[in-house]
């Protein structure tokens, strides 16, 4: 792994001070810092090669399609794709999901047919699939999650039956930080004839994804948590699924022939990548992949699992403070979500705000899952590959005076 100062270099967001104070930035998983090869690599699209790809017969117009497929094809050996074709850019991974749900969902399940979802889900990969249910008159049934914020094998069992369509779970939680056993469920909802959607958008900056060996049919993520630009997002399909799916948006770019009243539609994946593309964005997602590759997934995994372990225990410091998810580091990511008796979520992340500490509070768009925990809303704090231990050294301090600071004795 490169030098944490050698890393930290690579992200000028990191060297301003707000307040006055050093900017300690621990909402990543929201959208992490832009690392210079991202920067610069975008600029020089824009600077050098900005055109309209597939059309333009023009030099730029080739260089804007090469540098666009080539983006391609870095994202489709990243998660490990069988094929660049299967791999789509969206806008995000909600603008992914909601391909799947409106175009895999709404032309594939049927009356009565199941749907079923985990309690953690990020709205994102919810709100679509209630309106599936509602058009088909289908059944959503949720995952609910064991004491420990796991999920058990015997909920698995109960929930995802014969009647099963489809699957549609994070791999990671965006409030608990849970890691679910993937590989297992994919492999179970198979046998009972399901399909699974797997929203990546948590676990693609922190574990290496390999849609193959999850065996997922749909895997969906976003460049803005991985070091990459806002604007661009990413939907993995297999090409079995993509191909007997109807288009999701229709218009220029993702048609082969338009008669007066009729159109055929383009090979994949222009099927569902209608008008213009973000050229920029696939640009700068490319190269926050090499970013990411350059220091290896494997070590940011166990640099990021040292700084949850660490965190955790710090934590655990801070009197009437309860934290939301497991407080072990194994099996989950380094997103910790957690409350300050008698202290509003919004009041503490205004408070270590005025010392520069960046961090999250509200549902985390789960609602569902704030309903189920008991608890309106959360603070959260969440690592990238660029935290320190004296980053957290500073944020438990600071909470540390956040009881005080309303009111309270201690
Ligand atoms: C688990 C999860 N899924 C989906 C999303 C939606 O991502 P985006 O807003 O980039 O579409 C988020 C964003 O926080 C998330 O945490």
């Amino acid at each position: 792994m490169l030098s944490l100062d050698a890393i930290r270099a690579q992200f000028p967001a990191l060297t301003q001070k707000v307040y006055g104070k050093p900017l300690i930035y621990l909402d990543n998983a929201a959208t992490t810092q832009t690392p210079i090869d991202v920067l610069v690599a975008c600029r020089e699209y824009k600077e050098k090669s900005n055109a309209n790809p597939h059309r333009g017969a023009h030099y730029l117009g080739v260089q804007a399609t090469t540098l666009y497929e080539n983006a391609r094809n870095k994202v489709a050996k990243f998660i490990n794709a069988a094929s660049s074709q299967e791999v789509i850019f969206t806008k995000n991974a909600t603008e992914a999901l909601n391909l799947v749900a409106y175009s895999y969902g709404m032309s594939k399940i049927s009356q009565d047919e199941e749907i079923v979802l985990c309690i953690s889900e990020h709205h994102s990969n919810l709100v679509p699939w209630q309106m599936v249910a509602k058009a088909k008159g289908a059944k959503l049934r949720y995952l609910y999650l064991a004491d420990d914020y796991t999920l058990s094998w015997s909920e698995v069992e109960k929930v995802i039956t014969e009647k099963t369509a489809l699957v549609a779970i994070a791999q990671m939680s965006n409030v608990l930080g849970t890691v679910y056993p993937l590989k297992d469920v994919i492999s179970y909802a198979h046998e009972k004839g399901a399909v699974v959607v797997v929203d990546g958008a948590q676990s693609v900056p922190h574990l290496q994804t390999d849609v193959q060996a999850l065996d997922a049919d749909f895997f969906a993520f976003s460049g803005h948590k991985m070091y990459g630009p806002m604007g661009i997002g990413v939907l993995y399909g297999k090409r079995e699924h993509l191909e007997a799916m109807p288009p999701f948006l229709r218009g220029g770019e993702m048609v082969e022939y338009v008669e007066e009243q009729v159109t055929t539609f383009n090979e994949l994946p222009y099927k569902f990548e209608a008008g213009t593309p973000n050229v920029e964005g696939a640009v700068g997602l490319a190269a926050a992949i090499d970013f990411l590759e350059k220091i290896s997934l494997e070590d940011v995994k166990a640099y990021e699992d040292g700084l949850t372990s660490y965190a955790l225990g710090k934590l655990q410091e801070v009197p009437y403070l309860k934290i939301y998810g497991a407080l072990d580091a194994k099996g989950r990511g380094p997103v910790i979500s957690f409350s300050l008796e008698g202290c509003h979520p919004h009041d503490v992340a205004t408070i270590v705000d005025s010392d520069g500490i960046a961090l999250r509070a509200g549902h985390h768009c789960a609602q569902p899952l704030m309903r189920y925990l008991g608890a309106p809303a959360t603070s959260r704090i969440s690592f990238a590959l660029y935290n320190t231990k004296d980053e957290i050294d500073a944020c438990v301090a600071s909470l540390k005076g956040v009881r005080r600071w309303l009111g309270h004795g201690s």
